[in-house]
Protein backbone atom coordinates (compact mmCIF):
# COMPACT_ATOMS: atom_id res chain seq x y z
CA UNK A 1 0.00 0.00 0.00
CA UNK A 2 1.22 3.36 -0.38
CA UNK A 3 2.23 5.66 2.13
CA UNK A 4 -0.82 7.75 3.45
CA UNK A 5 -0.38 11.20 4.78
CA UNK A 6 -2.87 13.37 6.46
CA UNK A 7 -3.99 16.41 4.76
CA UNK A 8 -6.03 20.01 6.41
CA UNK A 9 -8.39 20.00 3.68
CA UNK A 10 -10.50 23.28 5.30
CA UNK A 11 -10.94 24.92 8.23
CA UNK A 12 -14.43 26.13 9.71
CA UNK A 13 -14.37 28.86 12.80
CA UNK A 14 -16.69 30.56 14.74
CA UNK A 15 -16.68 33.58 17.78
CA UNK A 16 -19.38 34.61 19.96
CA UNK A 17 -20.59 38.36 18.94
CA UNK A 18 -20.57 39.85 22.65
CA UNK A 19 -16.63 41.89 22.71
CA UNK A 20 -15.75 41.70 26.17
CA UNK A 21 -12.98 45.39 26.23
CA UNK A 22 -10.62 46.02 28.50
CA UNK A 23 -12.69 49.08 29.25
CA UNK A 24 -15.56 46.77 30.34
CA UNK A 25 -12.83 44.43 32.85
CA UNK A 26 -11.61 47.86 34.10
CA UNK A 27 -14.72 48.29 35.23
CA UNK A 28 -14.73 45.31 37.01
CA UNK A 29 -11.22 44.68 38.46
CA UNK A 30 -8.69 47.29 39.39
CA UNK A 31 -6.60 47.24 35.88
CA UNK A 32 -6.46 49.04 32.76
CA UNK A 33 -6.07 48.95 29.49
CA UNK A 34 -2.12 49.90 29.27
CA UNK A 35 -1.46 47.12 31.67
CA UNK A 36 -3.09 44.93 29.99
CA UNK A 37 -2.13 45.15 26.31
CA UNK A 38 1.95 45.71 27.66
CA UNK A 39 1.71 42.47 29.48
CA UNK A 40 -0.32 40.26 27.85
CA UNK A 41 -1.52 41.71 24.50
CA UNK A 42 -5.46 40.92 24.58
CA UNK A 43 -7.18 44.15 23.41
CA UNK A 44 -10.62 42.46 23.19
CA UNK A 45 -12.17 39.42 23.79
CA UNK A 46 -15.67 37.54 22.72
CA UNK A 47 -17.52 35.57 25.60
CA UNK A 48 -20.41 33.74 24.75
CA UNK A 49 -23.09 35.22 26.97
CA UNK A 50 -26.28 33.55 25.91
CA UNK A 51 -27.61 31.46 28.78
CA UNK A 52 -27.66 27.44 28.41
CA UNK A 53 -25.12 27.45 25.51
CA UNK A 54 -21.91 25.93 25.94
CA UNK A 55 -18.84 24.43 24.19
CA UNK A 56 -20.80 22.40 22.09
CA UNK A 57 -22.39 25.09 20.73
CA UNK A 58 -19.70 27.38 19.01
CA UNK A 59 -18.37 23.50 18.05
CA UNK A 60 -20.89 23.30 16.13
CA UNK A 61 -20.75 26.51 14.28
CA UNK A 62 -17.32 25.95 14.09
CA UNK A 63 -18.10 22.30 11.98
CA UNK A 64 -21.00 23.44 10.07
CA UNK A 65 -18.52 26.10 8.60
CA UNK A 66 -16.00 23.60 7.92
CA UNK A 67 -18.13 20.57 6.35
CA UNK A 68 -19.88 23.76 4.18
CA UNK A 69 -16.40 24.92 3.12
CA UNK A 70 -15.07 21.28 2.38
CA UNK A 71 -18.60 19.95 0.31
CA UNK A 72 -18.83 17.20 3.13
CA UNK A 73 -22.10 15.26 3.76
CA UNK A 74 -22.37 14.37 7.19
CA UNK A 75 -22.47 10.29 6.54
CA UNK A 76 -19.51 11.01 5.31
CA UNK A 77 -17.42 11.67 8.54
CA UNK A 78 -15.76 9.04 10.35
CA UNK A 79 -14.18 10.70 13.46
CA UNK A 80 -14.90 13.36 15.35
CA UNK A 81 -12.53 14.62 18.14
CA UNK A 82 -13.33 18.05 20.20
CA UNK A 83 -10.37 19.19 22.19
CA UNK A 84 -12.10 21.17 25.15
CA UNK A 85 -11.07 21.80 28.99
CA UNK A 86 -14.55 23.50 29.15
CA UNK A 87 -16.95 20.65 28.11
CA UNK A 88 -20.81 21.01 28.06
CA UNK A 89 -21.00 18.30 30.46
CA UNK A 90 -18.89 16.12 32.71
CA UNK A 91 -20.20 13.36 30.67
CA UNK A 92 -20.91 12.70 28.00
CA UNK A 93 -18.50 13.99 25.85
CA UNK A 94 -18.97 16.83 23.73
CA UNK A 95 -18.33 15.40 20.55
CA UNK A 96 -21.41 13.00 21.28
CA UNK A 97 -23.40 16.38 21.73
CA UNK A 98 -21.90 17.42 18.12
CA UNK A 99 -22.08 14.20 16.35
CA UNK A 100 -26.31 14.54 17.36
CA UNK A 101 -26.28 18.44 15.80
CA UNK A 102 -24.72 17.41 13.02
CA UNK A 103 -26.39 14.40 12.48
CA UNK A 104 -23.66 12.58 11.64
CA UNK A 105 -24.35 8.44 11.31
CA UNK A 106 -21.12 7.13 10.83
CA UNK A 107 -19.11 8.64 12.99
CA UNK A 108 -17.64 7.44 16.26
CA UNK A 109 -16.29 10.83 18.35
CA UNK A 110 -14.72 11.68 21.85
CA UNK A 111 -13.38 14.52 23.75
CA UNK A 112 -9.80 14.99 24.12
CA UNK A 113 -8.39 16.70 26.98
CA UNK A 114 -5.12 18.24 26.95
CA UNK A 115 -5.88 22.13 27.59
CA UNK A 116 -4.47 24.54 25.67
CA UNK A 117 -2.22 21.92 23.97
CA UNK A 118 -4.97 19.91 22.81
CA UNK A 119 -5.64 20.94 19.54
CA UNK A 120 -1.81 19.84 19.41
CA UNK A 121 -3.26 16.53 20.38
CA UNK A 122 -6.06 15.94 18.20
CA UNK A 123 -4.14 16.87 15.25
CA UNK A 124 -1.53 14.11 15.69
CA UNK A 125 -4.16 11.78 17.03
CA UNK A 126 -6.54 12.65 14.28
CA UNK A 127 -2.92 11.68 11.89
CA UNK A 128 -2.61 8.37 12.99
CA UNK A 129 -6.22 7.51 12.62
CA UNK A 130 -6.20 8.63 8.86
CA UNK A 131 -2.12 7.44 8.17
CA UNK A 132 -3.74 3.68 8.96
CA UNK A 133 -5.99 3.70 6.28
CA UNK A 134 -9.33 2.97 8.15
CA UNK A 135 -10.47 6.42 8.04
CA UNK A 136 -11.53 9.18 5.41
CA UNK A 137 -12.71 11.86 7.11
CA UNK A 138 -11.83 13.18 10.25
CA UNK A 139 -13.23 16.95 11.94
CA UNK A 140 -11.27 17.87 14.88
CA UNK A 141 -12.45 20.85 16.69
CA UNK A 142 -10.69 23.26 19.75
CA UNK A 143 -13.24 24.57 21.76
CA UNK A 144 -14.10 26.48 24.73
CA UNK A 145 -16.52 28.57 26.85
CA UNK A 146 -13.32 30.08 28.98
CA UNK A 147 -15.59 32.73 30.76
CA UNK A 148 -17.48 29.55 32.15
CA UNK A 149 -14.24 28.88 34.63
CA UNK A 150 -12.65 32.72 34.81
CA UNK A 151 -13.27 34.20 37.82
CA UNK A 152 -14.31 37.75 36.74
CA UNK A 153 -12.96 39.07 40.39
CA UNK A 154 -9.23 38.07 39.65
CA UNK A 155 -7.36 40.87 37.78
CA UNK A 156 -4.55 37.93 37.37
CA UNK A 157 -6.68 35.84 34.90
CA UNK A 158 -9.83 37.72 33.93
CA UNK A 159 -8.10 39.67 31.38
CA UNK A 160 -6.33 37.06 29.59
CA UNK A 161 -8.96 34.47 28.52
CA UNK A 162 -11.93 34.60 26.02
CA UNK A 163 -14.42 31.74 24.13
CA UNK A 164 -14.32 30.11 20.45
CA UNK A 165 -13.75 27.51 18.44
CA UNK A 166 -12.45 26.55 14.99
CA UNK A 167 -12.43 23.10 13.43
CA UNK A 168 -10.28 21.19 10.68
CA UNK A 169 -11.06 18.18 8.49
CA UNK A 170 -8.58 16.16 7.83
CA UNK A 171 -8.10 13.15 4.78
CA UNK A 172 -5.83 11.07 3.39
CA UNK A 173 -3.60 11.71 0.84
CA UNK A 174 -0.60 10.45 -1.43
CA UNK A 175 1.04 13.55 -1.92
CA UNK A 176 3.64 15.04 0.53
CA UNK A 177 1.20 17.31 1.86
CA UNK A 178 -0.37 17.86 5.34
CA UNK A 179 0.70 16.61 9.21
CA UNK A 180 4.08 15.69 8.83
CA UNK A 181 5.61 15.12 12.17
CA UNK A 182 4.97 16.09 15.72
CA UNK A 183 6.92 16.25 19.07
CA UNK A 184 3.87 15.69 22.35
CA UNK A 185 5.73 16.58 26.16
CA UNK A 186 3.28 16.07 28.79
CA UNK A 187 5.02 16.52 32.40
CA UNK A 188 2.29 16.29 35.37
CA UNK A 189 4.73 18.05 37.75
CA UNK A 190 2.97 21.36 36.99
CA UNK A 191 -0.43 20.71 38.12
CA UNK A 192 0.35 23.13 41.15
CA UNK A 193 0.83 26.19 39.05
CA UNK A 194 -2.08 25.82 36.73
CA UNK A 195 -5.36 23.95 37.37
CA UNK A 196 -8.79 24.16 38.87
CA UNK A 197 -9.19 23.16 42.09
CA UNK A 198 -12.52 21.89 42.77
CA UNK A 199 -15.33 19.90 41.14
CA UNK A 200 -13.27 17.23 39.84
CA UNK A 201 -13.22 13.83 41.84
CA UNK A 202 -10.43 14.82 44.73
CA UNK A 203 -12.81 17.27 45.32
CA UNK A 204 -16.43 17.25 44.29
CA UNK A 205 -18.44 20.48 43.89
CA UNK A 206 -19.82 21.72 47.72
CA UNK A 207 -21.09 24.57 49.41
CA UNK A 208 -17.21 24.93 50.90
CA UNK A 209 -15.94 24.75 47.24
CA UNK A 210 -18.07 27.18 45.56
CA UNK A 211 -17.93 29.67 48.92
CA UNK A 212 -14.11 29.20 48.37
CA UNK A 213 -13.59 30.24 44.36
CA UNK A 214 -12.63 26.98 43.63
CA UNK A 215 -14.32 25.81 40.44
CA UNK A 216 -12.33 28.85 38.66
CA UNK A 217 -8.78 28.78 36.81
CA UNK A 218 -6.08 29.08 39.19
CA UNK A 219 -2.85 30.21 37.88
CA UNK A 220 0.74 31.06 38.92
CA UNK A 221 1.48 33.26 35.86
CA UNK A 222 5.14 33.70 36.42
CA UNK A 223 6.05 29.86 36.77
CA UNK A 224 3.72 28.98 33.38
CA UNK A 225 5.24 32.13 31.78
CA UNK A 226 8.73 30.88 32.26
CA UNK A 227 7.86 27.36 31.41
CA UNK A 228 6.34 28.39 28.39
CA UNK A 229 8.40 30.39 26.85
CA UNK A 230 11.48 27.83 27.23
CA UNK A 231 9.35 24.42 26.55
CA UNK A 232 7.51 25.65 23.34
CA UNK A 233 11.06 27.62 21.99
CA UNK A 234 13.05 24.65 22.55
CA UNK A 235 9.91 22.10 20.94
CA UNK A 236 9.73 24.79 17.84
CA UNK A 237 13.43 24.24 17.02
CA UNK A 238 13.72 20.73 17.90
CA UNK A 239 11.20 19.96 15.38
CA UNK A 240 12.09 23.02 12.84
CA UNK A 241 15.80 21.44 12.88
CA UNK A 242 15.15 17.51 12.52
CA UNK A 243 12.40 18.61 9.58
CA UNK A 244 15.48 20.56 7.82
CA UNK A 245 13.60 24.05 8.46
CA UNK A 246 15.20 27.15 9.29
CA UNK A 247 14.28 30.38 9.47
CA UNK A 248 14.22 31.13 5.46
CA UNK A 249 12.28 27.74 4.92
CA UNK A 250 9.49 28.25 7.75
CA UNK A 251 6.64 30.06 6.73
CA UNK A 252 4.39 30.55 9.54
CA UNK A 253 4.68 29.55 12.86
CA UNK A 254 1.14 29.51 15.05
CA UNK A 255 1.61 29.84 18.38
CA UNK A 256 -0.82 29.38 21.37
CA UNK A 257 -2.28 32.71 22.21
CA UNK A 258 -1.62 32.91 25.65
CA UNK A 259 0.48 35.94 25.81
CA UNK A 260 2.31 38.39 23.14
CA UNK A 261 5.20 38.22 25.18
CA UNK A 262 5.36 34.60 25.18
CA UNK A 263 5.12 34.76 21.05
CA UNK A 264 7.56 37.30 20.62
CA UNK A 265 9.76 35.41 22.67
CA UNK A 266 9.32 32.08 20.51
CA UNK A 267 9.96 34.37 17.24
CA UNK A 268 13.51 35.60 18.97
CA UNK A 269 14.64 32.18 19.46
CA UNK A 270 13.56 31.02 15.78
CA UNK A 271 15.02 34.03 14.64
CA UNK A 272 11.91 34.73 13.25
CA UNK A 273 10.34 37.70 12.11
CA UNK A 274 6.94 38.78 13.81
CA UNK A 275 5.52 38.98 10.02
CA UNK A 276 5.96 35.19 9.88
CA UNK A 277 3.79 34.96 13.07
CA UNK A 278 0.06 34.39 13.76
CA UNK A 279 -1.12 36.62 15.99
CA UNK A 280 -4.70 37.39 16.87
CA UNK A 281 -4.52 37.36 20.81
CA UNK A 282 -5.17 40.85 20.56
CA UNK A 283 -8.74 40.07 19.52
CA UNK A 284 -9.65 37.14 20.64
CA UNK A 285 -7.38 36.48 24.14
CA UNK A 286 -6.62 32.69 24.98
CA UNK A 287 -9.18 30.93 23.47
CA UNK A 288 -7.11 27.45 25.26
CA UNK A 289 -7.72 24.98 22.51
CA UNK A 290 -9.41 27.42 20.31
CA UNK A 291 -6.17 29.39 19.57
CA UNK A 292 -4.59 27.39 16.82
CA UNK A 293 -7.51 26.52 14.38
CA UNK A 294 -8.83 29.97 14.65
CA UNK A 295 -5.66 31.82 14.11
CA UNK A 296 -5.38 29.46 10.93
CA UNK A 297 -9.14 30.84 10.23
CA UNK A 298 -8.62 33.95 10.02
CA UNK A 299 -5.16 33.80 8.19
CA UNK A 300 -6.09 30.89 5.86
CA UNK A 301 -6.30 33.18 2.70
CA UNK A 302 -2.59 34.24 3.01
CA UNK A 303 -1.72 30.53 2.88
CA UNK A 304 -0.20 28.98 -0.08
CA UNK A 305 0.16 24.56 -0.68
CA UNK A 306 3.42 23.86 -0.10
CA UNK A 307 3.50 26.68 2.55
CA UNK A 308 5.77 25.04 6.06
CA UNK A 309 3.93 25.78 9.41
CA UNK A 310 4.70 25.01 12.67
CA UNK A 311 2.51 24.99 15.53
CA UNK A 312 2.95 24.87 18.86
CA UNK A 313 1.56 25.46 22.00
CA UNK A 314 1.46 24.70 26.10
CA UNK A 315 -1.01 24.39 28.41
CA UNK A 316 -2.06 22.60 32.10
CA UNK A 317 -0.43 19.68 32.62
CA UNK A 318 1.71 20.85 31.93
CA UNK A 319 1.21 20.03 28.23
CA UNK A 320 3.29 21.41 25.14
CA UNK A 321 4.46 20.67 21.94
CA UNK A 322 5.04 21.65 17.90
CA UNK A 323 3.77 19.86 15.03
CA UNK A 324 4.84 20.41 11.45
CA UNK A 325 2.23 20.95 8.72
CA UNK A 326 3.10 21.05 5.20
CA UNK A 327 0.24 23.13 3.87
CA UNK A 328 -2.39 21.43 1.42
CA UNK A 329 -3.87 23.88 -0.58
CA UNK A 330 -3.87 27.87 -1.69
CA UNK A 331 -6.21 30.30 -0.40
CA UNK A 332 -9.70 30.74 1.50
CA UNK A 333 -12.12 27.94 1.07
CA UNK A 334 -15.68 29.61 0.57
CA UNK A 335 -18.64 28.17 -0.29
O1 LIG B 1 -2.64 29.18 28.29
C1 LIG B 1 -2.06 28.40 29.28
C2 LIG B 1 -0.73 28.86 29.59
N1 LIG B 1 -0.78 30.14 30.27
C3 LIG B 1 0.14 31.05 30.02
O2 LIG B 1 0.97 30.86 29.19
C4 LIG B 1 0.13 32.30 30.88
C5 LIG B 1 1.53 32.61 31.34
N2 LIG B 1 1.60 33.75 32.24
C6 LIG B 1 1.38 35.03 31.83
O3 LIG B 1 0.98 35.26 30.72
C7 LIG B 1 1.67 36.15 32.78
O4 LIG B 1 2.41 35.65 33.89
C8 LIG B 1 0.42 36.89 33.29
C9 LIG B 1 -0.21 37.68 32.18
C10 LIG B 1 -0.56 35.91 33.88
C11 LIG B 1 0.82 37.89 34.39
O5 LIG B 1 1.83 38.77 33.90
P1 LIG B 1 3.17 39.01 34.72
O6 LIG B 1 3.93 40.03 34.01
O7 LIG B 1 3.81 37.69 34.94
O8 LIG B 1 2.63 39.63 36.06
P2 LIG B 1 2.85 39.13 37.54
O9 LIG B 1 1.92 38.01 37.86
O10 LIG B 1 4.32 38.95 37.80
O11 LIG B 1 2.39 40.42 38.33
C12 LIG B 1 3.13 41.66 38.23
C13 LIG B 1 2.33 42.73 38.95
C14 LIG B 1 1.84 42.30 40.34
O12 LIG B 1 1.91 43.42 41.20
P3 LIG B 1 3.12 43.55 42.25
O13 LIG B 1 3.03 42.32 43.10
O14 LIG B 1 4.38 43.57 41.41
O15 LIG B 1 2.81 44.82 42.93
C15 LIG B 1 0.39 41.96 40.09
O16 LIG B 1 -0.40 42.14 41.24
O17 LIG B 1 1.18 43.07 38.20
C16 LIG B 1 0.02 42.97 39.03
N3 LIG B 1 -1.11 42.59 38.21
C17 LIG B 1 -1.88 43.48 37.58
N4 LIG B 1 -1.85 44.82 37.52
C18 LIG B 1 -2.77 45.44 36.78
C19 LIG B 1 -1.54 41.33 37.93
N5 LIG B 1 -2.60 41.39 37.11
C20 LIG B 1 -2.83 42.71 36.89
C21 LIG B 1 -3.78 43.41 36.12
N6 LIG B 1 -3.71 44.76 36.08
N7 LIG B 1 -4.73 42.78 35.41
Amino acid sequence: MEKLNAVITGVGGYVPDYVLTNDEISRMVDTNDEWIMTRIGVKERRILNEEGLGSSYMARKAAKQLMQRTGTDPDEVDLVIVATTTPDYHFPSTASILCDKLRLKNAFAFDLQAACSGFLYAMETAANFVRSGRYKKVIIVGADKMSSMVDYTDRATCPIFGDGAAAFMVEPTTEEYGIMDAILRTDGKGLPFLHMKAGGSVCPPSYFTVDNHMHYIYQEGRTVFKYAVSNMSDVSAEIAQRNGLDKDTIDWVIPHQANLRIIDAVAHRLELPHEKMMINIDHYGNTSAGTLPLCIWDFEEKLKKGDNLIFTAFGAGFTWGAVYVKWGYDGKKEQ
